[in-house]
């Protein structure tokens, strides 16, 4: 197994690329769902090979991926390098210093597959507060609390293991206590929910 960064969150590491395009065969629908629009400059935020990336630089102005494993990144450049669009920065470095990463600030941060296995969320959602222009939008897309076995995807669980996945109160509370207000819950089906958040204006 290859070694992981020192600040690797548990239970992140980027799948095969197989099931995770099964389970996300509609990126961009994802990214309307959780308010992505034209015009915003965006963070995609432990943004791993890209897969969200794309669909992000697509839509909005602009998308700087933040991931601690550079060759990661590395996928996602190509990813984009192939799909042709070049409104994309790739920056390298921990999810908790993100105002030293990237000047910003952003309209819209973008976390997907992330947060069940960040051991300080409250820090984490202050690094957002930071990076987000007033009234800034933040969406964490998380996996259901739901058990392992019940999470089928190409005929096998998939997924953080079952005690690692957090529900959309939890998700709240911890992102509420980094400054950020809840807007809305939504679901994104088969087996996620989407919490988005705004930075307060002052
Ligand atoms: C499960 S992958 C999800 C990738 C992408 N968000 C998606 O949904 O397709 C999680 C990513 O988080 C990254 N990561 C883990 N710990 C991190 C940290 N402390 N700071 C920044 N990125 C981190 C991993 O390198 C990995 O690429």
């Amino acid at each position: 197994m290859a070694t992981r960064p020192p600040g690797f969150f548990e239970g992140t590491e980027m799948p095969n690329a197989g099931w995770w395009e099964a389970l996300w065969p509609d990126p961009a629908g994802v990214l309307a769902s959780v308010g992505v629009e034209p015009n915003m400059a965006v963070m995609d935020l432990c943004s791993g090979d890209g897969w969200f990336t794309l669909q992000i630089a697509k839509l909005a102005r602009h998308v700087v991926a933040i991931d601690i494993d550079e060759n990661l990144l590395e996928v996602a450049r190509h990813r984009l390098t192939e799909g042709r669009v070049t409104n994309c920065d790739f920056v390298a470095g921990d999810a908790y210093e993100l105002t030293r990463l990237w000047p910003g600030p952003v309209d819209f941060v973008f976390l997907a597959n992330v947060f069940h296995g960040v051991p300080d969320r409250e820090r984490l959602a202050r690094s957002v507060h930071d990076a987000l222009a007033p009234l800034g939008r933040f969406a964490v897309v998380n996996w259901h609390q739901r058990p392992r076995e019940e999470t089928i995807i190409l005929g096998e669980p998939r997924g953080p293991r079952t005690e690692l996945r957090i529900s959309p109160d939890q998700t709240a509370r911890a992102v509420e206590a980094g400054g950020l207000r809840l807007v809305r819950i939504v679901e994104v089906p088969p087996y996620h929910y989407g919490a988005i958040f705004e930075r307060p204006a002052s």
